[in-house]
């Protein structure tokens, strides 16, 4: 038995080894392949051994509950899975987090009726069901606001930011109260707090902050298994809920500072934005509308191009024939280069993903920092279905609701083509003043079509 319980630790260790692998890998688009199979090789290490402590503790009999959780579980993530588009993928990312957050609940009570009754463990059960609570409710609030299920505007209850102190105060109250006399109605008056807290929390945040929603939520995740792990005694879980946990908070912060947002005020809620949505009734003048031939004539004298990609290009599927215009371009000894923001898109790196899904070479896809300083000496810009993350206005409208995000500077360039099927807003309901510049032309249609029809024109 002892040296069963080793060699699981043993599994245990290697599956916890190979989770960083594969974080490590998947921080780099050239091993993003490789750290996915480290993940997964990890992940069934895992199950396996965790299958047979579980077999050598309770019985093989539970093998079967368990195969069968599991078998209806596979079968519901798979056929999701293979049906989700890739434009789907917040909305369901959003949606499992959920089920994190509801399985530390359920972890949280069935360990509190077991019976242990001793301090650490108290606090252990207290917390796990608050962090879960709290990532339940938040992530079907996400999950709705992301498939326009409800309206992505901020929640703006009066007092706010009182109502979530006092959310917080009384929780930890509450948890005095569970520690000292152990009884169910703390902890199920926390539970109804902390569900309309996790509610409250990511319905007081706009539309265009949901990316940093989305990663906090991804951390919350990672806090409410770690949770389940100390109640479990699950040391893997510890391990792995930590990782996810910490790398979901580090790439919060890292998008906030990419939208040039507190990352303190993130986590307290409902930040940045006080409610005001849009400027599309502002005057901004006429805009200019070419044509896919005109385009590919002015293509023809560039020398330098760039082009920046948007949720548009992923509605569109545009980037195979992006991927075909960009290598007729290069073969014609024109320098073509990708800008790319770091919320473009619906999902960190969603951009990125479609492009090394179209074969674009990733030495010419650059960071929205790296490309900024060079537009001003680029002939042409094409905007492909990218809206908010190309708008002047973050930069030039404080009181825009984007303001203060740093964009693309397409607008320095030669000449910049926007790709779009209408004068419609971006998803952060912003008029963007780019459209309506002397040096941009709109190229209105569906960016696959267009890009195709550029292609053929060439
Ligand atoms: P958006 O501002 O969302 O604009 C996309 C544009 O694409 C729209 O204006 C739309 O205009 C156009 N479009 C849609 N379908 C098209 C098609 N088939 N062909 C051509 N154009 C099409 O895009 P963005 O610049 O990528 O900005 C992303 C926004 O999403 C930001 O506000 C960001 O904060 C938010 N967000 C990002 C994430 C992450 S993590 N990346 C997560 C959630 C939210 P038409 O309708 O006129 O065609």
């Amino acid at each position: 038995m002892t040296s069963d319980l080793a060699l699981v630790g043993a599994a245990y260790l290697v599956a916890a080894i190979l989770f960083i692998l594969s974080l490590a890998g998947l921080s780099r688009h050239e091993s993003a392949k490789l750290g996915n199979s480290y993940g997964i090789a990890g992940m069934a290490i895992a199950l396996i051994a965790t299958l047979w402590v579980v077999g050598q503790s309770a019985g093989a009999g539970q093998w079967v509950a368990i195969i069968v959780a599991m078998a209806i579980g596979a079968t519901i993530g798979i056929s999701l899975a293979r049906r989700v588009e890739m434009t789907g993928m917040p909305e369901l990312i959003a949606m499992l987090h959920s089920f994190v957050g509801l399985a530390a609940v359920l972890v949280g009570f069935n360990s509190y009726l077991d019976g242990q009754r001793d301090a650490v463990h108290l606090v252990e059960v207290f917390l796990g069901v608050f962090i879960g609570a709290v990532t339940l409710t938040g992530s079907i609030v996400a999950f709705l606001k992301l498939s326009a299920k409800i309206s992505s505007k901020p929640l703006m209850l009066p007092g706010r930011h009182y109502l979530n102190l006092v959310a917080v105060l009384v929780s930890v109250g509450l948890m005095v109260w569970f520690v000292v006399a152990p009884q169910l109605a703390p902890l199920l008056v926390m539970t109804a707090i902390a569900l309309a807290f996790g509610w409250h929390l990511v319905a007081s945040i706009g539309g265009g902050d949901m990316p940093v929603v989305i990663s906090m939520l991804n951390s919350y995740s990672g806090w409410a298994a770690a949770a389940a792990g100390f109640m479990l005694n699950n040391d893997l879980l510890i391990v792995t809920g930590a990782l996810v946990g910490s790398s979901g908070a580090y790439l919060s912060y890292i998008m906030c500072t990419a939208m040039n947002r507190s990352f303190i005020s993130v986590i307290a809620g409902g930040f940045g934005s006080d409610g005001t949505v849009s400027n599309v009734d502002v005057d901004y003048g006429e805009y200019r509308e070419t044509s896919a031939a005109e385009v590919a004539e002015l293509l023809t004298h560039a020398s330098s191009v760039v082009i920046t990609p948007g949720y548009g290009m992923a509605v569109a599927q545009a980037q195979y024939p992006v991927a075909d215009l960009t290598a007729k371009l290069r073969e014609r000894g024109v320098d073509v280069r990708f800008g790319i923001h770091p919320v473009a898109g619906r999902l960190p790196g969603h951009m990125n993903v479609l492009l090394a899904e179209a074969k674009v070479p990733y030495d010419i896809v650059l960071e929205m920092d790296e490309i900024n300083d060079d537009l001003a000496d680029v002939d042409v810009v094409l905007v492909v279905g990218a809206n908010d993350t190309v708008n002047p206005a973050a930069a030039e409208d404080p009181t825009s609701p984007i303001a203060g995000m740093p964009v693309i500077e397409v607008w320095k360039a030669g000449e910049v083509i926007v790709f779009k099927r209408s004068m419609n807003a971006g998803y952060a309901g912003v008029q963007n003043p780019l459209f309506f510049r002397d040096n941009t032309a709109m190229l209105f249609g569906d960016a696959k079509e267009r890009v195709e029809d550029i292609i053929k024109a060439l």
